[in-house]
């Protein structure tokens, strides 16, 4: 019998996943390259300088031999995962053994969302802080969890509500997922607040989750402690690294998870079912860039620092209110009056209709974000000077246009939160 129903049906799981922000503005990006309009690109934490030449001319030798053509090992080379645990100790004096405390994932992202699969199901509940970096959320929630956010606030404030959290929620939280330097504000966590979050851990028996992705990316001689360096965090926590960001190889995609052995242990068991590691000659040269490229990041910290002093003080001289990021790659900055009364959703699109400039609103990052914008630091500062000054101009024509009663400084019509998707 035929019906007209389609067979096509996903799982209810599809549901909770809001539509990929930078599908709308992305589109427009793509349309008007397209047409050999060029675009501007702050939207998207996607590194655009180089990986060092040294970890490439290694993956090159590597990949030459038909030896490495072969399923590599999983959860991460022996040597690899050595050089990580070294890392762990030359930077943060840390002792990692480099087996059972140190797995290889396929980028952090790939490690998180399966580390949350493994540790969380139905009843269970995680507390996220916002605004937040998306899969932070969704991970968590595909695994079936609950989710509760809070707003990010100071120090205290942060580890006031996790107790008070913990106080009145039944079941209690199961998990804290922490983010420093964070993504998409670039705040720093003190040793102090990482201290107390484990005191907490323990007291309220919940496991903890650093995504430390920007680890390396710090400014103005700030300083990022590791979660691991604090007594008694490998008992309750793990923390994620990325190659992505501070070696520039985001299309690589290699990081690693590093901490307490049972939480590193249920990571491998589920990608043990669902991949086979990562290409052997990218491991290898992994190992190169943990091993050789300190210096290369500090290159590459003092461009980013330089571009986010071209980008903080350019917006501040068109009358927006910045605070210099203190580490990752992204200013988060308000919407000036009158424009923030369209929504960080619509001013994206207008800027990258009217300015050729790309933009993630922050809407894309928690509710609480809209009415910001997240600009990334990967174009170089002449494109960031230039990306001003077509802002400047498009919100002068929007300006007129609204005095002119031909436009309203009203958000767009829209049912759906999205959310900001990759990176
Ligand atoms: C906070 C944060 N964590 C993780 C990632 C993903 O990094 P990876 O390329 O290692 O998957 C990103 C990418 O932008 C990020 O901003």
């Amino acid at each position: 019998m035929q019906t007209s129903q389609s067979p096509i049906r996903f799982a209810e799981r599809m549901n909770q996943l809001p539509p990929y922000l930078f599908g709308i503005i992305n589109k427009i990006k793509m349309e008007k390259r397209w047409q050999g309009i060029d675009v501007i690109d702050l939207g998207m934490g996607n590194p655009m300088d180089p990986t060092p030449d040294k970890v490439t001319e290694k993956l090159c030798e590597v990949a030459v031999d038909p030896k490495t053509h072969r399923y590599p090992a999983a959860g991460g080379m022996k040597n690899l995962k050595r050089e990580i645990a070294l890392y762990y100790k030359r930077k943060y004096d840390v002792e990692l053994t480099g087996e059972d405390d140190v797995i290889c994932t396929i980028g952090s992202k790939e490690g998180i969302s399966h580390l949350c699969l493994a540790l969380l199901g139905t009843g269970d509940t995680v507390l996220v802080p916002t605004p937040f970096f998306p899969i932070h959320v969704y991970a968590a929630v595909i695994a079936g969890a609950s989710v509760i956010r809070f707003p990010l606030g100071s120090e205290e404030d942060f580890l006031r509500q996790i107790s008070a959290m913990c106080r009145s929620l039944y079941p209690q939280p199961k998990l804290v997922m922490l983010n420093y330097p964070h993504n998409p504000t670039g705040t720093l966590a003190s040793r102090d607040f990482f201290s107390e979050m484990i005191k907490l851990a323990k007291r309220y028996n919940f496991m903890v989750i650093n995504d430390f992705a920007y680890g390396q990316i710090i400014y103005d001689d700030e300083v990022a402690p590791s979660l691991l360096e604090v007594p008694g965090a490998l008992d309750v926590g793990v923390e994620f690294g990325s190659f992505s960001k501070s070696y520039n190889m985001a299309g690589w995609r290699l990081g690693y998870c590093v901490g307490n052995t049972e939480m590193v242990g249920g990571l491998g068991k589920i990608k043990g079912y669902y991949d086979y590691g990562i290409f052997s000659p990218i491991q290898v040269a992994g190992i190169v860039a943990m091993r050789d490229c300190d210096d290369t990041i500090l290159e590459q910290v003092a461009i980013y620092q330089k571009r986010r002093d071209a980008l903080c003080e350019g917006l501040v001289r068109m009358g927006w209110e910045v605070e210099k990021p203190k580490a990752g790659m992204f200013v988060w900055v308000k919407i000036p009056e009158p424009f923030i009364q369209m929504g960080s959703i619509r001013f994206s699109v207008e800027m990258m209709n009217r300015a050729n400039v790309a933009v993630a609103p922050g809407a894309g990052f928690g509710e609480e974000g809209d009415g910001f914008l997240r600009l990334a630091l990967v174009e170089n500062e002449n494109r960031i000077r230039q990306a001003l000054k077509q802002m400047r101009r498009a919100l002068v024509e929007i300006e007129q246009e609204v005095k002119a009663g031909i436009f309203t400084l009203t958000p767009e019509d829209s049912t759906e939160q999205p959310t900001a998707g990759s990176n």
